[in-house]
């Protein structure tokens, strides 16, 4: 439970650095993240370097006693860097070329722009590798944002093509495996696969998901190399790359295999998140000020997930930002109340974005934790406040110290390529998986189950309960997993309907989960607003939205609820849920909750808007909504911070005295 902020000495006259190091300190922040932005300081002319205002920086920081995570420059190459290599430019999916004057203008693909990028960062690397305060790297800044991958660029088509002939072998086996006969596309050589955009119709689907997959690829391949250069110079500082809220362009749990970073860290901007995702009107007005309840839990319980266990909020929400539709500003306390969240779903830092709000450029409407003038905001009012009822705390200063957050009771299985044959191939246009997930991880959430987000590569052992919100292509043993686990398993649509050579298995869905459940889909109904097949579980009645299955069942499977015109809306199986369908909340709750309890769970409706977090001996609740509420604390609770009455847009934490 440390405290961080994003700093640019670069954009502010030095006279100040020293300062704004020592207000820094005095307000409990111990890491300061600085120079992902500032290549055309550090390299003004090619091969000119220029350090030696950034040695002063980090020296003036360093003095103060603050640690430093230092990033390397590659998501804004300098105007030089662009005219010496003018098609290092990113391609859009219309063919039209993103262009210079904002920031991540690059073609990941492009292979004289990577080697850019591997020497800057060995110039860095070289210089302050072994610096002692320098205790992490990060690799460029939030790689795909601003929809810059995928790119359509010519680099883009020849690596894809060398991708794909790696994974083929010959073209015949990829005509055959992509079904190529269909509409004339057989290929004649690897070297006449064009990229998946710009076709009159759909391109095949399995051409947009290798697509995908090779960029995901691409992604993976741009941090490693300059992850590799770092590890050299900085064998003991942590690698890591700040993640997005949200974003599946590529697969983080790929990225993040075989030791590519050390930490995971993401940056958490609940109000703007609220704003942007697929959430009902309704919740996003009542959240309006708050950020809904489990937007930046569901990433922090991904992200714990991908780190394998570490996680960082590496850019955090100080007040309003710039970039969402609308921009309110924060409830009072809020600011204070996601430092704790983060703390509770186990972040070792939060750190906030930014220092200071620049009164130029992109972001002057961007908030920090100081005004442009250098008084505190009103987030940075709350931060201090944090970060000193941590110190004055034992029991806070105590879980502070201590290792990662236990394993949750829950498993959440969350698969990005599952997003990308969806997204490919919506079949109803409101379909999308991932807030399917959300869905099933808010109802979780709502009941006061701690949740972990796994892929579906995880060892799942020892969860009570696992959840699959669905999963288009089973792994080899998954169904194996599932017969030999102990755990309740609630199972979503769509699992099993797809190869991994994106068709339809020749058994039908859910594939080889027959073995195990002894149905299959004979139909699917997308549903459109106007259709609501209606069906009552448990005694909850509610409807289906977006999408339904009709499924034929044979013996062995049991029908637990149907639909008002016959078809099976649950199914199951000894300890096996499946739902055929996209339920409405009650549904899902009724869903959930038998499974929870099945699982000897204990589920406990919250109040609207409250949420709580154990964490080591601390039960943390915090409140979201507009009333305040008495906390679902037992009796013998002491409280460690605040007390039983929660007020809104207020955290209290207990232990059982
Ligand atoms: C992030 C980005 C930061 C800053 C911030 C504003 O996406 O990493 O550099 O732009 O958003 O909210």
């Amino acid at each position: 439970m440390q405290l961080g902020v994003c700093y640019y000495p670069e954009q502010w006259p030095d006279t100040m650095w020293a300062d704004d190091a020592r207000r820094m300190v005095d307000m409990g922040i111990t890491h300061v993240r600085i120079a992902e932005f500032a290549w055309s300081r550090m390299e003004p002319r090619a091969g000119v370097y220029e350090w030696a205002w950034l040695d002063r920086a980090i020296d003036t920081l360093a003095g103060a006693g603050l640690k430093i995570v230092l990033g390397t420059p590659t998501a804004s190459p300098p105007r030089w860097l662009v005219e010496a290599i003018p098609d290092m430019l990113p391609v859009r999916a219309d063919g039209t070329t993103w262009n210079y004057g904002s920031r991540r203008h690059y073609d990941i693909c492009s292979e004289p722009y990577r080697r850019e990028c591997v020497r800057i960062t060995e110039a860095m690397a070289a210089r302050y590798g072994a610096h002692p305060a320098v205790v992490a790297w990060q690799t460029d800044n939030e790689l795909g944002c601003h929809e810059t991958v995928p790119s359509y660029s010519n680099a883009a088509r020849q690596r894809f093509r060398e991708w794909l002939a790696r994974r083929y072998e010959t073209v015949g086996e990829l005509n055959t495996r992509w079904g190529n006969v269909f509409w004339s596309m057989e290929y004649p050589s690897f070297d006449s696969i064009e990229l998946p955009n710009l076709t009159p119709t759909d391109a095949n689907p399995i051409h947009l998901l290798d697509f995908r997959r090779f960029m995901s690829d691409e992604v993976t391949s741009f941090h490693r190399e300059q992850a590799e250069v770092v590890r050299r110079h900085a064998p003991h500082a942590d690698v890591l790359h700040n993640f997005m809220g949200f974003f599946t362009t590529f697969d983080h749990y790929r990225f993040a295999s075989n030791g590519s970073i050390d930490v995971a860290t993401w940056d958490s901007y609940p109000i703007a998140r609220t704003e942007v995702i697929a959430l009902a009107e309704a919740d996003k007005a009542r959240y309006a000020r708050t950020g809904h309840p489990d937007v930046s839990a569901f990433d922090h319980d991904r992200y714990r997930g991908i780190g394998h266990g570490r996680f960082w909020v590496m850019e955090q929400e100080a007040g309003p930002v710039n970039w969402a539709p609308w921009n309110p500003v924060p409830a009072p306390g809020m600011v204070r109340l996601w430092a704790y969240e983060a703390f509770a779903h186990g972040a070792e830092l939060v750190s906030y974005f930014r220092w200071r709000q620049a009164p130029f450029a992109q972001e002057q409407m961007h908030s920090g934790l100081h005004l442009p003038d250098n008084t505190p905001s009103p987030g940075g009012r709350e931060v201090a406040r944090a970060a000193q009822e941590i110190a004055e705390s034992a029991e806070l200063s105590a879980l502070a110290q201590s290792g990662p957050a236990g394993r949750a009771p829950v498993a959440l299985v969350f698969d990005y390529e599952t997003q990308w044959m969806f997204e490919i191939q919506r079949h109803a246009k409101d379909f999308d998986y991932q807030t399917l997930a959300f869905e099933y991880y808010r109802t979780l959430r709502e009941m006061s189950l701690d949740v972990d987000i796994v892929s579906a590569h995880a060892d799942l052992d020892g969860y009570a309960l696992i959840v699959v919100p669905g999963l288009a292509v089973l792994p080899p043993g998954f169904v194996d997993t599932i017969r030999r686990s102990s755990a309740q398993w609630v199972i979503g649509p769509r699992t099993g309907s797809k190869t991994l050579d994106f068709a339809i298995p020749s058994e039908l869905p859910p594939g080889p989960l027959q073995t195990l459940l002894p149905f299959k889909v004979l139909e699917v109904d997308s549903l459109r607003p106007s259709l609501q097949p209606s069906t009552t579980l448990g005694g909850v009645s509610g409807i289906a939205l977006h999408w339904r299955e009709h499924l034929e069942t044979r013996d062995g499977v049991e029908v637990l609820a149907r639909f008002d015109d016959g078809w099976p809306a649950v199914v199951a199986r000894d300890r096996v849920r499946y739902a055929s369908a996209w339920f409405d909340p009650p549904l899902h709750r009724a869903l959930l909750e038998a499974a929870a309890r099945d699982a000897s769970l204990n589920p406990v409706h919250l109040p609207e808007g409250v949420r709580i977090r154990r964490r080591g001996p601390l039960t943390f609740a915090f409140n979201f909504g507009a009333q305040a509420v008495e906390a679902p604390a037992p009796a013998n609770a002491r409280f460690v911070l605040g007390s039983r009455t929660l007020g809104t847009a207020d955290v209290c934490v207990w232990t059982q005295a």
